[in-house]
């Protein structure tokens, strides 16, 4: 047996392997290593998520800028599952394993680096950080500077430094 007869065997294989399934796209594996919510995730979900599931709209009715509700889900359920991102509708959704929902519905997917991501927080637990609601919208927001910039709306601070815990409701 000479690398010749060997060759045709390979040339199949590798074709085989790369050959475009019509299999739906796998789910890229978690990324190693702790991921955090503000420094990680968030700028996925805000750059690529919110501006549906967020606090303006919730497209299927989902909300995704805080855990309860990302738990509470949207009408087909539960976002994701806390420990299992592959059981998680969110992550399907960014991967397109199921071609009725892909997420973000238009423009650029995200990439398997940042789902990876997504997969790590999600095995982690989907821990939003310090803020309630992950520093998206705070339920109340008072600025110690003066400077009222915009409307006194409630995104008066976008830049969530881990800060007030300390106001207490009521
Ligand atoms: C341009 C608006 C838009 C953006 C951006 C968007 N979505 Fe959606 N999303 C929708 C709409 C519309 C639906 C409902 C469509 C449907 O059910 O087929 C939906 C539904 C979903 C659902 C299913 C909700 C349910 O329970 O039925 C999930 C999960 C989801 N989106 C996740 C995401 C994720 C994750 C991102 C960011 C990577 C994202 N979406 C970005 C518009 C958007």
């Amino acid at each position: 047996m000479t690398i010749r007869h060997l060759l045709p065997a390979a040339v199949l294989v590798i074709g085989v392997v790369a050959a475009p399934a019509a299999d739906p796209p796998k789910l890229p594996p978690p990324a190693a290593g702790k991921v955090g919510f503000d420094a990680d995730v968030k700028p996925v979900l805000a750059a690529q998520c919110f501006k549906c599931h967020g606090p303006d709209k919730q497209k299927g009715g989902l909300r995704l800028d805080s855990r309860a509700a990302a738990l509470e889900g949207g009408n087909s359920g539960p976002a994701f599952v806390p420990g299992k991102s592959s059981d998680s509708k969110l992550i399907h959704a960014a991967v397109g394993t199921d071609p009725d929902l892909k997420m973000p519905p238009t423009g650029p997917a995200l990439s398997a680096e940042q789902v990876g991501k997504l997969r790590a927080w999600i095995d982690q637990g989907a821990d939003y950080g310090t803020t309630a609601s992950g520093g998206v919208s705070p339920p109340r927001c008072a600025r110690p500077t003066g400077r009222s910039s915009r409307s006194s709306g409630r995104l008066c601070r976008r830049d969530s430094t881990r800060s007030t815990t300390s106001s207490a409701p009521g």
